[in-house]
C-alpha cells in the first residue's frame, strides 16, 4: 500500500538522519574527558609542580614585590596543591576545589597583564617539556584564560 511505504521511507528517512546527526555530534558521552587525556592526576600534579617551581623563580614574576612577598617556596606545597585540585576539576576530574576564589586569592597582588602573559609563557613551557598534545594543550589554555579577568589588574588606579 502506498500510505504504508510512503510511512515506513520516512521512518527509515528520520531513523538515517537522526544517525547522521548523532555523528555529527563531535562531543559523545563516553569520549574521554581532558582530565582523563591529560592522564589524570599524575601528569596534572607534575604540570602544576614544575610550573609552579619555575613561576616562583621567574624575573618577571617576582619584579612584583606583592608576589614575590607571597610566593614563598615555603607557600609553594600549597599554591601547588589548590592549583592541581582546580584544574583537575575544571578538566572533568573527580577533585572538588576547596580553596579561596580567584578573585580573592589574587586580590592586592596588582598582578598585570605583562605577568599574565608570561605566566602563560612559563605554563606553555612546562607543557612542552612534558610533551602534552598541541590539542590538549590548547584547551587547557581556553580554560585558563577566562580567570585571567578575576586575576589581572587591567587599570592601574590613579585618582587625581
Ligand atoms: C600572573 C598570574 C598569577 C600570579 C602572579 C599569581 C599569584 C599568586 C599568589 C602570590 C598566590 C598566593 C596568595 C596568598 O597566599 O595570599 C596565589 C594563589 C593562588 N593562585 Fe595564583 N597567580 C597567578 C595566576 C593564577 C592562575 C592562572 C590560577 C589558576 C587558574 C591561579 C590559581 C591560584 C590558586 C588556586 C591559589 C591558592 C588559593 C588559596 O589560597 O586558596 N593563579 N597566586
Amino acid at each position: 500500500m502506498t500510505t504504508s511505504i510512503t510511512n515506513r521511507s520516512q521512518v527509515l528517512g528520520a531513523a538515517i538522519a537522526l544517525l547522521i546527526l548523532i555523528n555529527a555530534n563531535p562531543v559523545h558521552a563516553d569520549d574521554p574527558s581532558l582530565y582523563e587525556r591529560l592522564g589524570g592526576l599524575p601528569a596534572i600534579s607534575l604540570a602544576v609542580n614544575n610550573f609552579v617551581d619555575d613561576f616562583i623563580q621567574d624575573p618577571v614574576i617576582l619584579a612584583n614585590p606583592a608576589v614575590e612577598e607571597k610566593k614563598t617556596p615555603e607557600a609553594a606545597p600549597y599554591i601547588k596543591f589548590q592549583v592541581t585540585a582546580l584544574l583537575c576539576e575544571i578538566t572533568g576530574g573527580p577533585c572538588e576545589y576547596t580553596g579561596l576564589s580567584l578573585a580573592e586569592a589574587h586580590d592586592g597582588l596588582n598582578v598585570s597583564e605583562q605577568e599574565w602573559d608570561r605566566m602563560v609563557e612559563l605554563f606553555i613551557d612546562t607543557l612542552d617539556s612534558l610533551e602534552v598534545p598541541e590539542g590538549e594543550k590548547e584547551e587547557l589554555l581556553g580554560l585558563l584564560g577566562p580567570t585571567k579577568d578575576d586575576i589581572v589588574v587591567t587599570s592601574a588606579v590613579e585618582s587625581s
